[in-house]
């Protein structure tokens, strides 16, 4: 092996840019040349790349997003858009691919496998943390946090106002930044994908508090549980007769969705961390000739995991998160 590709694809997540730089400098260190594939597939495809220099990656740890960028590319779908891609790895001659990003780039990964030749290695890279055989993924830590900042200020306007407000954050199929934020958030209802929950059961666990002497709830929703996100959660609620129950207007509620913020910003340090430490065991992993895998971390230990298993295994959100969320709530 001579020559590696890094990209990053799919949603961006804070400590991309960590990624980078560890593949860059363990790849230079070991004699490699290291390119730089710009937009992930779509950039591949397109043969877009740049010579990665020590320095090109120098003071990029505290910097969110990609220096690479990133895109969701629906041609590389198409076993025409892999072959183009292919084609352009195997004109450069690059022996081997390191990709930086969550499950629809990994997913990408699997079908390449019948078009490129060379080695292929996977990082997980989203906010999500719904990849199996890692316990945190890069970006999941800096997402949590930067919601639950948010939810810190939503929450002194809740008790002022004496309001329930229904926090939506993202997730499109799993709850893991939604319980993370819930539980650190000081939520009453946490309403995720993987959980079947009725909205009534959520409404008399509120006027349960009520009762006890809350004046303010939080429900933090993750945008693909069943019920909807926070604006539908919202009307839905509305439409169960409350007035019975809390004074003569029933609750006071409000909806708020956090959105792309969560994708942004300066990487805490466990998302640095973790990158660094991936991103040099990625490439020496692959320099021993691992191929077809995803480099994660369990129990503080960097393993490999074969992509089709962090793909299609579940990921189990912790049946004790979801314990300690509704006792600690009462
Ligand atoms: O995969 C990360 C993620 O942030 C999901 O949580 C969210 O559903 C999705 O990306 C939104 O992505 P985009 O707006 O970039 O299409």
């Amino acid at each position: 092996m001579k020559k590696i590709a890094v990209f990053t694809s799919g949603g961006d997540a804070p400590g991309m840019n960590s990624a980078i730089r560890a593949v860059v400098r363990t790849g230079i260190h070991y004699g490699f040349e290291v390119i730089g594939i710009m937009r992930g597939y779509q950039g591949m495809m397109a043969g877009e790349y740049k010579k990665m220099e020590l320095r090109i990656v120098s003071n990029l740890l505290k910097h969110g997003g990609t220096i690479l960028k990133t895109s969701r590319s629906k041609e590389f779908m198409t076993d025409a858009g892999k072959q183009k891609a292919a084609d352009f790895l195997h004109s450069q001659e690059i022996d081997g691919i390191v990709a930086i990003g969550g499950n629809g780039t990994l997913t990408g990964l699997l079908e390449f496998r019948k078009f490129y030749k060379g080695k292929i290695i996977a990082l997980p890279g989203t906010i999500d943390n719904d990849l199996y055989g890692t316990d945190n993924t890069i970006g999941f830590h800096t997402a949590v946090q930067t919601a639950l900042d948010v939810i810190d200020k939503i929450k002194d306007t809740a008790a002022s106002h004496e309001r329930v407000f229904i926090v939506e954050v993202m997730g499109a199929h799993s709850g893991f930044v939604a319980v993370h934020v819930g539980i650190c958030g000081g939520a009453e209802e946490i309403l995720i994908p993987e959980v079947n929950t009725s909205l009534l059961s959520t409404v008399t666990h509120l006027i349960s508090g009520w009762r006890k002497g809350k004046t303010s709830s939080l429900i933090v929703v993750a945008e693909g549980c069943a019920e909807g996100g926070a604006y539908q959660v919202l009307e839905k609620t509305k439409q169960l007769d409350l007035s019975v129950e809390i004074g003569s207007d029933g609750l006071d509620c409000r909806a708020v969705v956090i959105g792309h913020i969560q994708r942004g910003g300066t990487p805490v340090y466990f998302d640095r961390l973790l990158a660094s430490k991936l991103g040099l065991f990625a490439v020496e992993k692959l320099i021993e000739g691992a191929d077809n895998v995803m480099v994660g971390e369990i129990d503080n230990k960097c393993v490999l995991t074969p992509i089709e298993d962090a793909v299609y295994k579940k990921k189990a959100v912790d049946p004790f998160l979801l314990k300690a969320a509704e006792i600690l709530s009462i």
